[in-house]
């Protein structure tokens, strides 16, 4: 858990989560295990997160967010208060959610929509266009190349 991190009133948490900086749990909220909630993101009053859920960095939600095992909800998602999304779904990056979701979903948009079913076993936030492992190596080497 980050120093810069808040945690409100009568949070209820599991084992292994983590609180990036900026993380703010707001009160009575309930975290099962090995959770993550990403730099500046914050979960309303009342939300619950069950185990392996995460939050990507800068995600707003507001009161009473279920969300279910597995599921990740992308960078700078706004989600209003009082929605459910079920287990292994993820909500695309920027998307605006007003309306609930089930299990093995792909959602996203303003308002997020659902856009295609998850295939099991498929990578949770990585895209097969646009975020090949080839892009990830030339960074490293980029920064392997740094003489600082
Ligand atoms: C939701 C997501 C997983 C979808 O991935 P995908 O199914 O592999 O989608 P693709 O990259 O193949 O894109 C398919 C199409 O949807 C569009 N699209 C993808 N994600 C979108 C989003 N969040 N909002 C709007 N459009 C989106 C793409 O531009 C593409 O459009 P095109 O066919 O006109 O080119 C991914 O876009 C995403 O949001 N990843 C989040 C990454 C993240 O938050 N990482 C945090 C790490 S801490």
């Amino acid at each position: 858990m980050h120093p810069k991190s808040i945690l409100g009133k009568d949070v209820l948490l599991g084992c292994g989560n983590v609180f990036m900086p900026g993380a703010i749990v707001n009160a009575n909220c309930t975290i099962h295990d090995f959770c993550i909630i990403n730099t500046n993101s914050s979960l309303g009053h009342d939300g619950l997160m069950e185990s392996y859920s995460s939050l990507a960095p800068s995600v707003c939600c507001g009161g009473n967010l279920y969300l279910g095992q597995f599921s990740a909800v992308s960078l700078g998602v706004n989600i209003i208060n009082g929605i459910e999304i079920g287990r292994h779904s993820v909500i695309g990056a920027g998307s605006l959610v007003v309306e609930s979701f089930g299990d093995n979903i792909v959602a996203y948009g303003s308002p997020a929509k659902i856009i295609r079913k998850r295939i099991i076993g498929e990578p949770y936030l990585s895209t097969s266009k646009k975020q090949s492992l080839s892009s990830l190596r030339n960074l490293q080497e980029l920064r392997s190349n740094l003489s600082i």
